[in-house]
Formats: C-alpha cells, sequence, structure tokens
C-alpha cells in the first residue's frame, strides 16, 4: 500500500492558522461516508458559531503516514474531535485502521503524553451487532488511559435507529462544552440549535449538446511496474470471465458464482482476502430516476466545482466522478437510488420544491421534532430515495444539486474471495447471494450489486461484449495458518462458505506441492440439500482426496426440526474439543447477527461442557487474541 506522502504537514499547518485564536480538528473513520458527513457537517455548523476557531475535518489515514507522525502529530492537537464507525466484527474502518492499531497498541508505554489533548468522540456503529460501537468506545478509553481530557461522554450513534438523531443529541452536549472552552477565543454567544440544517452544495453542470467522443477513463487497467495503489479509490476494470448459477432449478432463491479475470489488471490475491465491486444499478432502477429528474438518459453532461469565471464554488469538493458522461452513466455507476434517504437530504429537497405542504412536510421530517414520523415513513418501511422523489413530486432539483448533495456515491459492497491464487492466478471467485423480497412499502427490493452478478454476461457467453466492474482488493486477516499441519475447524453455513473454498483449493495445492495436512473439518449449512447445497460435487471432491477430513452438513429445512451448524457442532463436541486442544484454528464466516453469534455461544458451552473449563468465556477470548479464532462474518 502507498500512503500519499504528507507534505511538510507542520508549515500547512501554520499557514492554516493565520488569521485564527486556534483550531479543532474533525478526524473521521468512515466507510461508507456517514462518518465524514458528519465530521464536515459539524464543521459546517462549528464555522458558523466560531468565527476565529478554525474547524478542520481530517481523514485519519491522510493525517500520518507512520506511527512516528501520528505520535509527533497527535501530540500537538489541543482540541480533537472524533467521528468513528465500526465495521463487521468489531473493526475499525479501512482509513481508520492504522490510527487505531496505533493508539491500542503500546499505549501503556507512551504513559500520558496526550495530557496537552482534549477530545469527543462520536461513534457510529449498529445495535443489532455483538461489538455495537466497539471502536469509538475503545478509541474513547485510550485516549483518557493516555492522557487526553474528554469533553462529552463519547457518542453512540445506532444505525438501526435514526442515527442522525444520535447525532444531533450528541451535539447539543457537545456545543456548550466547547463554548465554555472556546469563549475566551471567541466572544459570540451562540444559541444551540435544535433543528436539521443541511448544508446544499452544487456542482455546476454543463449539458454538452453533442460529444463525439466519450471516454471512460477512470478504471483503466494499472500499467506494469511503478507503484500500484489499488484501494476503493483506486479500483480496476475487470472483465466478468465466467458466471453460473449454483441453486438448483427447485430452488426458489438465488447464489451467483461470479468469476472476474484479473489476468491484465496489476490486481493482486491472496486466499482469504476480500474484493470490493463497484456495481451498477439496474435499468429500470436508472430510467425511473431519469424520469423522476425529468432528464433524457442520453443528455451528455460535466460537472464543475468552479463557476463559470473560474473562481471555485463555495465549499465545494473535487467532482464526485469523471465527467462528460452520460446521465444513464452516472445514475448506473455512481449513485445510490435504493438507499432510505437521510434527514439532511430531506431537508435538501425542501429546498427545491414551491409547494409549501411539500416543503412543510419534508422540513418536518428532518427535524429532530418529526423522529417518529421519519421513522414510520422512511426507516421502518427502507423508503428508497427513489419512493421520496416520487410522493414528492413538486421537488424539482438541477442536476448539480442532485449529485452533489441528495444521491450518495453508490458504494463499493465487499465479498470474501471464493477461491484461492494458488489455484485461480488470474480469477477472482465470488459467491453471492441474490438479496431481494418486497420491501414494506409493497415494491420489490433488489440488492444492487447482487442483482448486477446475477444478471451479468461472461465472456463465455457474450465475448466482448461481456460485463465489467472496477473492482479491487482489501486484505484480510482470515487467513490459514502458516503451517499446514495444525489442524484448522471451518463453520460457513450459506454463502459463509466462499472463504473456505479457498482454503480448500489452497490446501490442494499444498497437497499437489506434496506437503502433508494437519485435520481439517468443515461445519456447512443450507436448507435442502437438493436446492442450495452449493459447491456440493467440489466438497466431496476434497474429501475424498483427503483435502478436507470431514465435511457436516446442517440442512435446515429438511426435517420436521430446524437444523443448523451449530447443532452440527453439538453433535461433535468432543471431537472439536480435541482439535482445539491440539492446536486447531477456528474460522467462523457468514451472518453476524444470527449466526455467528449462536456459534459463538456453542462453542463457549463445548469449552464448558467438554474441555471441563470453568472460565470459558475467558478461554474463547484467549483463542480470539492469541489468533486462533478468527471470523469473517457481515
Ligand atoms: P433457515 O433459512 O432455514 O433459517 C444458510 O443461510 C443457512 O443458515 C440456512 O440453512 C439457514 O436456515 C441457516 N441459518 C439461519 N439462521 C441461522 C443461525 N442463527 N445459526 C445458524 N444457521 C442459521
Amino acid at each position: 500500500r502507498v500512503v500519499t506522502p504528507i507534505v511538510e504537514a507542520e508549515e500547512e499547518e501554520a499557514d492554516d492558522l493565520a488569521g485564527y485564536t486556534s483550531k479543532v480538528t474533525v478526524f473521521f473513520g468512515t466507510q461508507t461516508g456517514t462518518a465524514e458527513g458528519f465530521a464536515k457537517a459539524l464543521v459546517e455548523e462549528a464555522k458558523s458559531r466560531y468565527d476565529r476557531v478554525l474547524f478542520k475535518a481530517v481523514d485519519l489515514d491522510n493525517y500520518a503516514a507512520d506511527d512516528d507522525h501520528y505520535r509527533l502529530r497527535l501530540k500537538k492537537e489541543k482540541l480533537a474531535i472524533f467521528m468513528l464507525a465500526t465495521y463487521g466484527d468489531g473493526e475499525p474502518t479501512d482509513n481508520a485502521a492504522r490510527f487505531y492499531k496505533f493508539l491500542t497498541e503500546g499505549g501503556d508505554e507512551r504513559g500520558l503524553w496526550l495530557n496537552e489533548m482534549t477530545y469527543a468522540v462520536f461513534g457510529l456503529g449498529n445495535r443489532q451487532y455483538e461489538y455495537f460501537n466497539k471502536v469509538g468506545k475503545v478509541v474513547d478509553e485510550e485516549l483518557e488511559k493516555q492522557g487526553a481530557k474528554r469533553l462529552v461522554p463519547c457518542g453512540v450513534g445506532d444505525d438501526d435507529q435514526c442515527i442522525e438523531d444520535d447525532f444531533s443529541a450528541w451535539r447539543e452536549q457537545l456545543w456548550p462544552e466547547l463554548d465554555t472552552l472556546l469563549r475566551n477565543e471567541d466572544d459570540v454567544a451562540i444559541p444551540s440549535t435544535t433543528t436539521y440544517t443541511a448544508a446544499v452544495s452544487e456542482y455546476r453542470v454543463v449539458i454538452h449538446e453533442k460529444l463525439a467522443k466519450l471516454v471512460e477513463g477512470s478504471f483503466l487497467p494499472v500499467e506494469n511496474g511503478g507503484p500500484v495503489v489499488m484501494d476503493m479509490n483506486h479500483p480496476c476494470r475487470a472483465i466478468v470471465a465466467a458466471r453460473k448459477e449454483l441453486h438448483t432449478p427447485l430452488s426458489d432463491r438465488s447464489c451467483t458464482h461470479l468469476e472476474f479475470d484479473i489476468a491484465a489488471t496489476g490486481i493482486s490475491y491472496e486466499t482469504g482476502d476480500h474484493v470490493g465491486v463497484y456495481a451498477e444499478n439496474c435499468h429500470d432502477v436508472v430510467e425511473e430516476a431519469a424520469n423522476l429528474l425529468d432528464y433524457s438518459l442520453d443528455t451528455v453532461f460535466s460537472l464543475h466545482t468552479d463557476t463559470e469565471d473560474g473562481t471555485p464554488l463555495p465549499g465545494s469538493l473535487l467532482p464526485p466522478f469523471p465527467t462528460p458522461c452520460t446521465l444513464r452513466t452516472a445514475l448506473a455507476r455512481y449513485a445510490d437510488l435504493q438507499t432510505p434517504p437521510r434527514k439532511a437530504v430531506l431537508a435538501v429537497l425542501a429546498a427545491y420544491t414551491s409547494e409549501t405542504s411539500h416543503a412543510d412536510r419534508l422540513r418536518h421530517l428532518a427535524s429532530l421534532q418529526g423522529k417518529d414520523d421519519y421513522s414510520q415513513y422512511i426507516s421502518s418501511c427502507q423508503r428508497t430515495l427513489l419512493e421520496v422523489l416520487a410522493d414528492f413530486s413538486s421537488v424539482k432539483l438541477p442536476l448539480g444539486v442532485f449529485f452533489a448533495s441528495v444521491a450518495p456515491r453508490l458504494m463499493p459492497r465487499y465479498y470474501s474471495i471464493s477461491s484461492s491464487p494458488k489455484f485461480a492466478p488470474t480469477r477472482i471467485h465470488v459467491t453471492c447471494a441474490l438479496v431481494h423480497g418486497p420491501s414494506p412499502t409493497g415494491r420489490l427490493f433488489r440488492g444492487v450489486c447482487s442483482t448486477w452478478m446475477k444478471n451479468a454476461r461472461s465472456a463465455e457467453e457474450a465475448g466482448d461484449d461481456c460485463s465489467w466492474a472496477p473492482i479491487f482488493v482489501r486484505q484480510s486477516n482470515f487467513k490459514l495458518p502458516a503451517d499446514p499441519k495444525i489442524p484448522i475447524v471451518m463453520i460457513g453455513p450459506g454463502t459463509g462458505l466462499a472463504p473456505f473454498r479457498g482454503f480448500l483449493q489452497e490446501r490442494a495445492a499444498l497437497q499437489d506441492s506434496g506437503e502433508q495436512l494437519g485435520p481439517s473439518v468443515l461445519f456447512f449449512g443450507c436448507r435442502n440439500r437438493n436446492q442450495d447445497f452449493i459447491y456440493e460435487r467440489e466438497l466431496n471432491g476434497y474429501v475424498s482426496r483427503g483435502t478436507l477430513t470431514n465435511l457436516y452438513v446442517a440442512f435446515s429445512r429438511e426435517g420436521a426440526t430446524k437444523e443448523y451448524v451449530q447443532h452440527k457442532m453439538q453433535d461433535k463436541a468432543s471431537d472439536l474439543w480435541r482439535l482445539l486442544s491440539n492446536g486447531a484454528y477456528l474460522y467462523v464466516c457468514g451472518d453476524a447477527k444470527g449466526m455467528a453469534r449462536d456459534v459463538h455461544k456453542m462453542l463457549i458451552t463445548i469449552v464448558q461442557t467438554e474441555g471441563n473449563v470453568k472460565e470459558a468465556e475467558a478461554f474463547v477470548k484467549q483463542l480470539q487474541n492469541d489468533g486462533r479464532y478468527l471470523r469473517d462474518v457481515w
């Protein structure tokens, strides 16, 4: 990974501070952009409250190139605010990972080194997950342990409810404390606000009558040689080489096996990594959006962040995607059209209708007082942006507002790679269950990426006309033990099987090269043997050739009662305990809210009953700390 060099950070800071009495840094750790949006909203609001204090939103990854740099720079921060999302299995977001590691490891040796800092943390998480807001809470505690002074209690935003309201409530605690701290420097009396104010920004849009040639430039394969930066901001175009349905025709669901060709891309990966995929919205959704915006899909336009005479638009960022392009491309590739809109978006819509009843209703939904109505109209029925636009048909949005302040960027979807480079060096395999079903509003909900994968045209079927997507690899620590003789236990129902297919491919390759393998056990679960037992032949093949020692499959909808992987684990409790006593590594992949939690409980029970371990929870925790119990869950 190549980190953007920090160019003379200190000089830059001194320049920034000119004309200000002090500064507040608002750090963000963001995955889907919410924490970043909050950080920027906080900065905007602060700007209107304090004239002479510089507030700055800062990406934690760009802040420092290494640990020394974090140490040098953080020590000088007097007032710092952290907006930190928790992701997956209680993990930091990609852009906060280095900071999190730095702060949480070796803090004891550093003593009270942050004693000049006053700080506040707001965490973004989801209560449905086991490690609710872990990252925010841990950072909050660590900062205090390392000498910093807490300004307000750590905020714990819950995305399962309305996280914007949690954020508003936390800000109402923050402002009075900040006022006290900053009053000497900035003598402005500021009333506390209770309504959500949305900053509307707008790109300047130029519609091109005709454009001879459009270049879709941003996803070209990386040249060989030279440093390769490949992350979510630098994806690479990969074609779909192969695709097939994994469920049998008897199943009423669908699961796609898809292979990206990475031969000419410069992309490499390791068994157990994730692939991030930027999919396209499907055609009907794109068409509906263009109708609602009242533009033709063939409109060619470009986005600019300056005015016609070249002066930059106030507060605007770089354009979010490369233009000129057609509205079709912009809507298909870059706009999130299906996520329920946040309150800030409703506040923007209110500004673009001349129908008072619509404007009032939108403003109400966006206000703190409208909490229950927002939750009913938006959250509980998962109403999409397009549905809201259809309901409020008097709203007329300029394209520049739509792309800057209304439609969020379409984010990549992550998949556990289901192949190993030892078996498929030029391919990345993905195993993806179709997400679809009726929404509470009666519409058919279709997951963006799983629908795209299901409908993708492979090179085998369509030749040069095949589908492609910008993709990138994200490293994970879900890795096989370095020594293949160490026993492994894999637990992965449904598409949780994906990384284990990669593990088995890797072990088969090791076997072929003469390595001796330790025992391996796989617990797989599906509904019905003749519907969704994905990769059945392959798995049985691995058992026949000894790559996999035991395969246990739980069929949840064959018998009178549900049988799940954890029940199979219970059946094999003594074997499992023996493997664990022999140093086995344990892997769990799949759904975090139900399966991984239940499997975790079962593991504790097995340690208690089979191993007679009194402190079974502590034992399992230790397995986790030792890196012998790994989870890849979502
Ligand atoms: P079900 O759909 O019949 O409830 C893959 O999705 C398999 O995981 C299915 O057989 C599904 O069963 C099962 N599953 C659902 N919830 C689970 C849980 N909490 N623990 C383990 N398996 C579960």
